[in-house]
């Protein structure tokens, strides 16, 4: 049994679908009742109701796992805090394994949710777990909160600017990645950067997003101030404005990308182009 945190989630989610597709028996951990269908949905054996902030409702929760993959939410100020917690309810209920999901580049200061995911991997390191971490990439899954935009507008407006340099991978490769990692020896101790070996600049996504579409598609700038005020008058908390805005200045200055070779030799096949994810999308604007 695997027992997954933050399953609730977009990337827990996929989790729970590629062990389905390996007969793997997962156990969703989800923070209210109302999470537990839709995981069950997907494949999940079991659903387990555990906060992050209680640590002994998390042991209940991982007792008789085999694994527990860590996934925090996303832009979370108390990351380490949670991590520390859901280390010690590991020990608690006696997990062997603990796969945690971090970021490509953690050693990033300037992205704060980088930095902390850093500090987690370093508390692995001295948990006394056999622990695997998993660096992935932006997702090209991110795309699709542009997508009203480009579909009403046929504008692809980001808040960075259209030389911005992105290497984004597939968050269905990464969940077929962890699955494997999870359901075979091997992996204790490693530190995989699960990348893709393309990187593009805006301007060519919003080229490729026109081809794929085959309508007109225009890149625009999003100006980081508005983007923040609608971010927050969307319910976004400050910390995860504050973070992202952070976040979207360091990809303008200096792009983020990464290198496939870990990611094709863990695959078994060259990892997901963007242009085929996009293609994958079947009527993006239906
Ligand atoms: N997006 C990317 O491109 C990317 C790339 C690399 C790494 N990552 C990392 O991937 C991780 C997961 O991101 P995500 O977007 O899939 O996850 P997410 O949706 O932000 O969060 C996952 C789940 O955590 C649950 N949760 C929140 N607070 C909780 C609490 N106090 N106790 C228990 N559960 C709680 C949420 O439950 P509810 O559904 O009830 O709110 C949610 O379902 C993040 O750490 C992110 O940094 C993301």
């Amino acid at each position: 049994m695997i027992a997954i945190t933050g399953a609730g989630g977009k990337t827990g989610r996929a989790l729970v679908r590629a062990l389905a597709q390996r007969n793997a028996p997962t156990r969703g951990v989800v923070r209210s009742a109302a999470g537990g269908a839709p995981l069950r949905m997907l494949g999940a054996a079991d659903v387990a109701i555990a906060d992050f902030a209680d640590a002994a409702r998390l042991a209940e929760a991982f007792a008789g796992a085999d694994a527990i993959y860590h996934i925090c939410p996303n832009m979370h100020p108390d990351e380490v805090a949670i991590a520390r917690t859901v280390l010690a309810a590991a020990r608690r209920a006696g997990v062997p394994r603990f796969v945690y999901h971090s970021v490509l580049h953690p050693q990033v200061e300037a992205m704060p949710h980088h930095w902390l995911k850093l500090r987690v991997e370093e508390l692995l390191f001295t948990a006394g777990v056999a622990y695997t971490i998993l660096q992935p990439s932006a997702y090209m899954q991110n795309l699709l909160a542009y997508l009203p935009a480009i579909c009403a507008e046929g504008i692809y407006r980001v808040p960075y600017a259209g030389h911005t340099r992105l290497g984004m991978v597939d968050l269905d490769d990464v969940a077929a990645v962890a699955a494997r990692i999870l359901t075979e020896p091997g992996h204790a101790g490693a530190t995989y950067e699960l990348a893709n070996d393309e990187a593009f600049t805006q301007d060519e996504v919003a080229q490729m997003l026109a081809d794929v579409l085959g309508r007109s598609v225009r890149f625009e700038v999003l100006d980081r101030r508005e983007w923040a005020s609608a971010a927050q008058a969307g319910g976004l908390p400050a910390y995860a404005v504050a973070t992202l805005a952070r976040m979207f200045e360091y990809y303008e200055a200096h792009g983020f990308w990464g290198n496939g070779t870990v990611l094709t030799a863990l695959l078994g096949r060259q990892p997901t182009t963007l242009q085929a994810w996009l293609r994958r999308q079947h009527g993006l604007c239906a």
